[in-house]
């Protein structure tokens, strides 16, 4: 590490997550970096964002692109079934690793990646972009103490009809799961950077596909990000994975949380954190409309009191929606040894034991503790 000039910089994957956010994210850091190359195994993709970006260099060959290019940071961002194999290619090509989440579908898989991180001396860093701004600001008022000991969490994002559409997310062979996968790795994440990264005791859960392999109309309407990719075509009747997807995990610390992640389920949609201690609450809606998305729940005396702290959610890293600016800038600096990362291996792999736990509880329709996935 040390301070570098300029990182030369490579993406493997020029997908939706590639355009959106990796490589503009990297371009907001002017001459800190320079991305040299893009590799994708849809030569059209790659084609695209070449052009689109200015990108010197385009593989179809990801292994072709990280032994000519000898890149020092590599994004990988293809889906989730390949990123153990493209992660340790890039680190044993001497790069350092931004691999998308969830890094890998079970721990065995992800403690290899970190081990071969350690072999090459390079780091390896999850993409836990929501980590940054107002999930920062949800941690500040937690670790202040002022909600005692947190006993009691919901997690939540339901969407009535959201299937994402333009990749494989519905695919089980090439992404494992569904929005657990999607968005509840996230969710479990930020609460788990939230409360100091409780141990994983067991996870009681159920996985459902009821409406997005039978519904033409269950897909995610089209933003006006689809410009910076290239699509893959939808068929609802390839879905394959869960489209809603719930349950209970307990933690050492007397805690246990609730989740719900849907994709496709016939209620109203939700989305945030519920967070409950012995001296208050946290809820922080990411859902409010015209109300401030943050609220805390304590008492004065005999009086009920809700709180609105005075934080402006839209500036501390709601850039550009996902927050991915943020956290290359942050690794970045980490790079240049200004900062200390703050996603750790330990939480990464608590957030895919709690995945595989899941998704076994799934499977084997009852709790699983930790000790049945494996070992630390
Ligand atoms: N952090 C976030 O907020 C966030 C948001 C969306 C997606 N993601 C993650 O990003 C990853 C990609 O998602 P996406 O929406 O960009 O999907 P996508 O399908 O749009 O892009 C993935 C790209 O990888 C390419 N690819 C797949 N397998 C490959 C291989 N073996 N070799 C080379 N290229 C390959 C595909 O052709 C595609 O262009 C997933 O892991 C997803 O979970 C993260």
């Amino acid at each position: 590490m040390g301070n570098r000039d300029t990182y030369r910089v490579a993406i493997i994957g020029a997908g939706f997550i590639a355009g959106t956010a990796h490589i503009p994210a990297y371009l907001g850091l002017g001459k800190r970096v320079e991305i040299v190359a893009v590799a994708d195994n849809r030569e059209e993709a790659c084609i695209h964002a070449a052009k689109l970006f200015q990108i010197p260099n385009y593989y179809t060959d990801p292994q072709q692109m990280l032994d000519e290019c000898k890149p020092d940071l590599v994004s990988v961002c293809t889906a989730n079934k390949t990123h153990k194999q493209w992660t340790i290619a890039a680190l044993r090509a001497g790069a350092h690793v931004l691999c998308e989440k969830p890094i890998a579908l079970n721990l065995q898989d992800a403690r290899e990646m970190y081990e071969e991180a350690d072999k090459a001396g390079r780091m390896l860093i999850a993409c836990q972009n929501n980590r940054m701004g107002a999930i920062q600001a949800v941690k500040d008022l937690v670790d202040s103490g002022r909600l005692g000991d947190i006993y009691f969490a919901e997690i939540e994002n339901v969407r009535r009809r959201g299937v994402p559409t333009w990749g494989q997310f519905h695919l089980a062979k090439e992404n494992g799961g569904g929005p657990f996968c999607d968005v509840g790795v996230h969710y479990v994440d930020a609460l788990m950077f939230i409360l100091g990264n409780p141990k994983l005791i067991s996870v009681s859960g159920k996985t459902w596909t009821k409406i997005a392999n039978a519904d033409p109309n269950a897909g995610k309407s089209k933003t006006g990000t689809n410009l910076q990719y290239v699509p893959r075509a939808y068929d609802y009747r390839e879905f394959a994975v869960e489209d809603h997807a719930a349950g209970s995990m307990r933690f050492e610390g007397d805690l246990l949380v609730n989740f719900k992640f849907s994709w496709a389920l016939n209620l109203p949609p939700v989305d945030g954190y519920r967070i409950a201690g012995t001296e208050g609450g946290l809820v922080y809606n990411k859902k409010a409309q015209g109300d401030h998305p943050i609220a805390i729940y304590t008492s004065m005396n005999q009086y009920q009191a809700d709180t609105v702290p005075d934080i402006d959610i839209a500036k501390p890293g709601a850039v550009k929606g996902v927050g991915h600016d943020l956290l290359i800038e942050h690794i970045i600096d980490v790079l240049d040894g200004k900062e200390e990362c703050i996603i750790k291996r330990e939480e990464v792999l608590n957030v895919v034991a709690v995945m595989e736990a899941f998704y076994l509880s799934g499977k084997l329709n009852r709790e699983v503790l930790f000790e049945e996935i494996s070992q630390f």
